[in-house]
C-alpha cells in the first residue's frame, strides 16, 4: 500500500515522530560524510509547480540526489497541470516513470486528486489549504533547538494561512500549545482548529500579537498575502498592521524565544530585519531543515515502504 503526505491530519503522532527522527539521523549522518546513495538509489521524483519556490524545489531537488534518486523539475509551463490534461490522467501517466510526485498547487483537491489516482507515493510541497514539509521542518528545528516539543507554547502571529494550519496539525501530533494573533476574518480553518482541539491539543486564538507573544517559546510568522493572492495583498497589509514581529515583540516572549519564518520573507511587514537577525532567529535552520526532514519523507514514502 502506497504513502502519501497530503495532510499531516492523515497520518500518525507516531508518523511524525519517525520522520522527525530519521531526519536528525540522516542529517548526523551528512555531517559525518556519509554515502547515504544507496537509499534511493536509482529511484526518480516528478516535481511539479504551479507556484514557484527556491526552498521546496532546491531541498527536495538536493535531497534526491543526496540519497542516489533523481529527481525531475516540472514547472507551471512544462505539463500545465489542469489545463492541457486532467489531474487523473497526469497522476496515472507520471506513475507510470516515476516512484515519487511532489506537487506544488493552487487548489489543495489538486494535490488531493494526484494522491487518489498515482499508483505511486504523493507528497503536498505546499497548497493553498497545507504545508506539511514545512512543519516538519519547523518541528525539527524547534526539536533541535529545545531537546523536546512536547509543552512549549507556539505563537504565530499573522495570517491563518496553510503554513499555520500544518504548525496546527503537527502541534496537536506533538503536544505543542498552538496560538494565533490575526485580525478578524484572517482565522484558521474551523475545521483544523477542531482537528487539533479534539485530540486534546490547546490552540487559541487571539487579537493582540502581545497576547499572544507572552510566555511562548516560539514567535512564528509568515507572509500576510500568499502566493495567488497578489489581488487582495493591499487589502491584508491595511488588516495585519500592527501585526510585525519586532525586538520590542520578542522582549514579550519567553527570554531565549524562537524566532521562525518559512520564508520568503517580507521584511518591515510581517517582520522586522533586525527581528529575523536577532539572537533567537532560526530562520535559516528551519530552510536547511527542510532539506533534512523531507530526505526522511522521501526515504520513509519511496524507499524504506515502497
Ligand atoms: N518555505 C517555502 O516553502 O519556501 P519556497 O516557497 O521558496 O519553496
Ligand atoms: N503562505 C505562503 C508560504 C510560502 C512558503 C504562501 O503560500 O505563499
Amino acid at each position: 500500500m502506497k504513502r502519501d503526505l497530503v495532510s499531516l491530519a492523515e497520518w500518525s503522532r507516531e508518523e511524525v515522530w519517525e520522520v522527525l527522527e530519521l531526519a536528525a539521523h540522516l542529517k548526523r549522518e551528512s555531517r559525518a560524510g556519509v554515502d547515504q546513495r544507496h537509499i534511493l538509489a536509482g529511484k526518480t521524483l516528478a516535481m511539479v509547480f504551479q507556484k514557484p519556490s527556491l526552498r521546496t524545489r532546491v531541498s527536495f531537488e538536493t535531497g534526491m540526489t543526496q540519497l542516489g534518486g533523481h529527481a525531475i523539475y516540472l514547472g507551471p509551463e512544462d505539463i500545465k497541470l489542469g489545463k492541457r490534461e486532467t489531474t487523473e490522467d497526469i497522476a496515472i501517466v507520471l506513475s507510470r516513470y516515476v516512484d515519487g510526485i511532489m506537487a506544488r498547487v493552487f487548489a489543495h483537491e489538486i494535490v488531493e486528486e494526484l494522491a487518489r489516482y498515482a499508483a505511486v507515493p504523493v507528497i503536498n510541497g505546499l497548497s493553498d489549504l497545507l504545508h506539511p514539509c514545512q512543519a516538519l521542518g519547523d518541528m525539527l528545528t524547534i526539536w533541535e533547538k529545545r531537546r523536546r516539543l512536547e509543552g512549549l507554547t507556539l505563537a504565530f502571529i499573522g495570517d491563518g494561512n496553510n503554513v499555520a494550519h500544518s504548525l496546527i496539525h503537527a502541534c496537536g501530533h506533538l503536544g505543542l500549545g498552538f496560538r494565533i494573533a490575526c485580525p478578524e476574518g484572517y482565522e484558521p480553518d474551523p475545521a483544523i482548529v477542531d482537528w487539533a482541539r479534539s485530540r486534546g491539543a490547546q490552540v487559541e486564538i487571539l487579537r493582540e500579537p502581545e497576547a499572544a507573544a507572552r510566555g511562548a517559546d516560539v514567535l512564528y510568522t509568515d507572509v500576510w498575502a500568499s502566493m495567488g493572492e497578489e489581488a487582495i495583498a493591499e487589502e491584508k497589509r491595511h488588516a495585519f498592521s500592527g501585526y510585525t514581529i519586532d525586538l520590542e515583540l520578542i522582549r514579550k516572549a519567553n527570554p531565549g524565544a524562537l524566532v521562525m519564518h518559512c520564508l520568503p520573507a517580507h521584511y518591515g511587514e510581517e517582520i522586522t530585519y533586525e527581528a529575523a537577525r536577532s539572537p533567537g532567529s532560526v530562520i535559516f535552520d528551519q530552510a536547511e531543515n527542510r532539506m533534512h526532514a523531507q530526505k526522511a519523507v522521501l526515504a520513509l514514502l519511496l524507499g524504506l515502504r515502497g
